[in-house]
């Protein structure tokens, strides 16, 4: 049906015609889009998916309003090469005077009847407004078209951030209705409490960076020149102000922002018209009594003079609105003593350094821990144990220790040093090239670590036990019945008699579960010792090169020296790389894996890898080179047949290539095959080849 529309020329599609095709047209470029991410074997050629994405874009100009939520041009745009370039501010981006105390806004607001001559009597609206903690941003709309947006800068000249203000899906990229020629729409790029901690946790895991608060994350996020990792973060945006307008007015601010709103831009919920001092500081109170709750960072209250008539008769001091104050929250920071540090071992073997302090009031909070994030961090700050540190509490996020008081201060104690040991299990606790995160090694051993480990091992890709469920593994640990894998296969029926929810049919049915695995495929085997970087197709490449589990047993205890025979075999599988190589010698190098491994050897069988038959395969021993577009089978696909008929898949054509598959659109690889005189095959010639 695609292929039927896209004949149609853009100019020449119905309404419903569009709208049908940009349906589509959202599915398909996810599809590639997951393909060529995700999987990293893209699926159609570079041309023909500029093509999809052109017509997209052509289509949603000519029906700006049938744009979708999940719209491709809402995400993506091409990676700029270097910096970001750079965009002057036709109307300068302000700041805000700052009021602290209660005096502050009172004075304030007597400055602002002074100036305009009015007294007491006379009310002067304000609008009340959150003052977001994120950062400011303008974007440029022209005919109600995005044009540009960029960070504030120095006031005067910000960076262009178009394509990363692109992926906030809460932004529009067209207004519609009654707009304005030109209206630079202003406002803070944030991130949620619970994004930003989603956030740090998968960065963790990842050994990526991690992010001191949602502010940071937030600028970290916007400020990258890839937009494809922008729109992977959870940004969201409130809007406030404009810059530039030709071609439309307001009353006041208030209208204003009603307008946001009719436009699609958010607004805070929060905001509120003020008549007087009182009602304005009882919504500063207010606000500060909600701040903790609420689901994102706030430094303060803005009050604005509502009405722009008044705000054009106030003008501006320096770089500042007369017409406006921000009414700030005291910081929540607050100064105490370390005294330790201690080290928490995470779900997934991390070691995250926390410092124990003197308890202490963070802005009505009791802080008594403060994470120190990981090594390279608490060498940053250098702090010790017994230093006086400022602490900082964001929102419900974990306090931090920002710095030491006094770092030249006589009398402090050693540096600190993460112990090289997890302090749970005992075991080695390695800390990767390239990485920021120490890790404990005792995967199936460590306490902390256990609970993930077990869950794995029985979840399906690995031993695949019905009916026992994550829910079921954590209680089952908990009260002590299962410690190790190992555990499993020494269950019994009395082990279960009389625990709630476990009737004499569902303990025979778990038991008969867990039997049935007592034979276990090799790859699987490896696959559930949840080894590091160990993943499926991993452990299938382990298993095919080895064949069995006491040869790769043997082989991985004796890889640990690098100038072996051993390690070198292990890098030499093809897609092992050096830092697989090393989590798996890092695992048997640990004892406690080893017991743990022999432990559960002895309850079950693992059978040797079933090499596939390739007697017979045309292509067995054979390196094949697959380029272009395949059209009967995807690139995952052509892959793993192609292995399981005894055949080297490579990813580059050379001498050692024996032949080439090439679908539409190949390029340089059939050039270089041709220059080598390497036989060069469709996929339909291919396929007979192979039989099919
Ligand atoms: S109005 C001339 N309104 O606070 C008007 N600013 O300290 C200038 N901010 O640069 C801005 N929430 O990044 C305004 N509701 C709000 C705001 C807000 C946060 C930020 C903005 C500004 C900074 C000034």
């Amino acid at each position: 049906m695609s292929n039927a529309l896209r004949k149609v020329t853009v100019d020449a599609l119905t309404e419903k015609q569009a709208a049908s095709e940009l349906k589509i047209l959202a599915a398909e470029i996810g599809l590639h889009d997951k393909a060529y991410h995700q999987n990293d074997a893209p699926s159609i050629t570079d041309a023909a998916y500029d093509a999809l994405r052109k017509r997209n874009d052509a289509i949603e100009a000519r029906f700006p309003k049938l744009r979708r939520a999940d719209s491709p041009s809402k995400s993506v745009g091409a990676a700029p090469a270097g910096g970001f370039r750079k965009v002057q501010h036709t109307v300068p981006m302000l700041s805000l005077g700052n009021a602290f105390a209660d005096e502050d806004v009172t004075d304030f607001m007597e400055r602002v009847r002074r100036f305009l001559d009015m007294d007491g009597n006379e009310t002067i609206e304000v609008t009340a407004e959150p003052k977001i903690d994120g950062l400011s941003f303008s974007a440029r709309y022209e005919k109600g078209q995005l044009a540009v947006a960029a960070t504030r800068g120095d006031g005067s000249e910000g960076e262009d951030i178009t394509a990363n203000i692109r992926t906030i899906k809460e932004l529009p990229d067209f207004i519609m209705g009654d707009v304005p020629k030109v209206i630079e729409i202003r406002g803070e790029v944030y991130m949620t409490k619970d994004d930003f901690a989603a956030l740090n946790a998968s960065q963790e895991s990842k050994g990526g960076k991690i992010f001191a608060n949602p502010r940071n994350a937030a600028a970290g996020s916007l400020r990258q020149l890839d937009p494809k990792i922008t729109a992977a973060r959870p940004l969201r945006a409130f809007t406030y102000a404009w810059g530039e307008v030709k071609g439309m007015e307001w009353e006041t601010q208030w209208d204003f922002l009603q307008t946001l709103k009719r436009w699609g831009f958010p607004v805070n919920p929060r905001t509120k018209v003020c008549r007087t001092v009182d009602a304005m500081l009882k919504e500063y109170r207010t606000l500060g009594e909600d701040r903790a709750e609420l689901p994102y960072d706030i430094d303060g209250m803005v009050y604005k003079v509502n009405s722009i008539g008044l705000q054009k008769r106030l003008g501006f001091v320096s770089r500042a609105p007369r017409w406006a104050i921000a009414h700030k929250y005291a910081a929540e920071r607050a100064q105490t003593v370390v005294e330790d540090i201690e080290v928490q071992v995470g779900r997934t073997g991390t070691l995250t350094p926390v410092a124990r302090l003197k308890p202490i009031n963070v802005g009505g909070v009791v802080v008594s821990n403060a994470t120190l994030h990981n090594e390279d961090e608490i060498a940053r700050k250098d702090v010790r144990i017994g230093d006086t540190v400022i602490i900082q509490r964001a929102g419900d996020v974990i306090p931090q220790v920002l710095e030491v008081v006094n770092p030249d201060r006589k009398g402090r104690n050693d540096p600190y040093k993460l112990p090289t040991k997890c302090p749970v299990c005992g075991s080695h606790a390695i800390r990767e090239e390239g990485e920021v995160a120490r890790r404990c090694t005792g995967g199936l051993f460590c306490k902390a670590q256990a609970v993930e480990r077990l869950k794995h091992f029985v979840s399906r890709d690995a031993f695949d036990i019905e009916g026992l469920g994550e829910k079921n593994i954590e209680a089952f640990f908990t009260d002590g019945l299962i410690e190790s894998p190992a555990d499993l296969f020494t269950l019994k029926s009395k082990d279960l008699e009389g625990r709630e929810g476990w009737a004499q049919k569902s303990i025979d049915n778990l038991l008969a579960a867990i039997a049935r695995r007592r034979t276990v495929s090799f790859e699987r085997f490896i696959y559930g010792l949840g080894i590091r970087q160990v993943g499926q197709a991993t452990a299938r490449l382990l298993a095919h090169a080895y064949g069995s589990f006491d040869a790769w047993r043997k082989a991985m205890s004796t890889a640990k020296d690098k100038e072996s025979d051993a390690y070198a075999e292990l890098t030499n599988i093809e897609q092992i790389g050096e830092s697989v190589a090393e989590d798996l010698v890092a695992f048997f190098a640990e004892k406690h894996n080893r017991d743990i491994l022999d432990a559960l050897a002895k309850q079950i069988t693992i059978e040797d890898f079933k090499r596939p038959d390739t007697s017979g395969s045309p292509i067995a021993g054979k390196t094949v080179v697959f380029t272009g577009t395949l059209e009967a089978m995807s690139r995952g696909e052509a892959k793993s047949r192609a292995q399981e008929l005894g055949a080297k898949v490579a990813g580059s054509v050379s001498k050692k290539t024996d032949l080439v598959v090439a679908g539409p659109g190949a390029g340089s690889k059939l050039k270089e095959a041709a220059a080598l005189g390497i036989k060069v095959v469709s996929e339909q010639e291919y396929l007979k080849l192979i039989g099919g």
